[in-house]
């Protein structure tokens, strides 16, 4: 039995998708949060930059005396997995792999489409994950930038949703694709609108659900659970301006939160081993 908590970060509000499923699944668990929010968005940063950023993050919840850490941000999953894991002694898991599971769970999926950002994208690490898992699927994936920023700015019921939309996705709406990856933790809180965009046709697709089950086989493998009588709870901490946090946080995981710390993790002294 284990009661230290469980790190959780992202560039910003997107991995609340992540904690939402963590908390529903392993109620008994704390969780510590971060959102690089001085920062965001990552997915236009270039490697180097989002490896040290993600660096910073992990001393930081390292410090937070956690007991694993859910990098639940696509971009840091694709470019910073590794990279992490070389940097700390704690397990690390990340969203891309889970995301993949969640796809091919239905074996009639052929024609998947991948949202993301610019660096989720170019990594290519979705698309050579499925090719590889799924012989003779085709895979199509686009960059979507302006979708992050819209959540961050709490936009979530705006008309410039649909303009968006229409903008990166009318080729992609006529693809004829089964299932549609939503490879960006930001974008489940658009859910609803990319739903209708794209029509019943289209599953879609993200990786909260799969990475909270990932993160109980690995609690459970390593003997590292919370006593089943612990009631969990989660702190949360941003890089910047907590109350824009709060407003998007808080309806998305259906209860206030009522504190945000403010942690300036690059004041940290990093130091990687490359
Ligand atoms: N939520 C993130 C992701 O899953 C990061 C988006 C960003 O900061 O650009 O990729």
């Amino acid at each position: 039995m284990d009661e230290r908590p469980i790190g959780v970060f992202d560039s910003g509000v997107g991995g609340l998708t992540v904690v939402k499923e963590l908390r529903r699944l392993l109620p008994t668990e704390d969780i510590i949060y971060f959102g690089d929010t001085a920062r965001v968005p990552y997915g236009n940063k270039s490697i180097p930059v989002i490896r040290r950023f993600c660096l910073e993050i992990t001393r930081f919840l390292e410090a937070m005396k956690v007991k694993m850490i859910v990098v639940a941000c696509n971009t840091a999953s694709s470019l910073a997995l590794d990279y992490l894991r070389r940097n700390t002694e704690l397990p690390v898991i990340g969203v891309i792999e889970p995301g993949v599971q969640a796809a091919l769970r239905d074996p009639s999926t052929k024609r998947v489409g991948i949202i993301g950002t610019t660096a989720t994208v170019r990594s290519e690490a979705y698309q050579t994950r499925l090719k590889r898992l799924r012989s003779g699927c085709i895979v199509s994936a686009l960059a979507c930038p302006l979708l992050v920023p819209i959540v961050e700015e709490n936009l979530l019921n705006s008309p410039i949703i649909k303009l968006v939309l229409e903008m990166y996705l009318s080729n992609f709406r006529t693809m004829n694709l089964d299932t549609l990856i939503l490879a960006c933790t930001h974008y489940p809180l658009l859910k609803p609108a990319i739903a209708e965009f794209f029509g019943d046709g289209v599953r879609l697709v993200d990786s909260a659900e799969e990475t909270s089950r990932e993160v109980a086989e690995v609690l459970k493998a390593r003997r590292i659970s919370a006593p089943r009588t612990h009631v969990g709870s989660s702190e949360f901490y941003v890089s910047d301006s907590p109350d824009a946090f709060m407003a998007v946080g808080s309806p998305f995981l259906g209860y206030p939160i009522e504190k945000v710390f403010l942690e300036p993790v690059w004041q940290r002294d990093v130091e990687s081993s490359g």
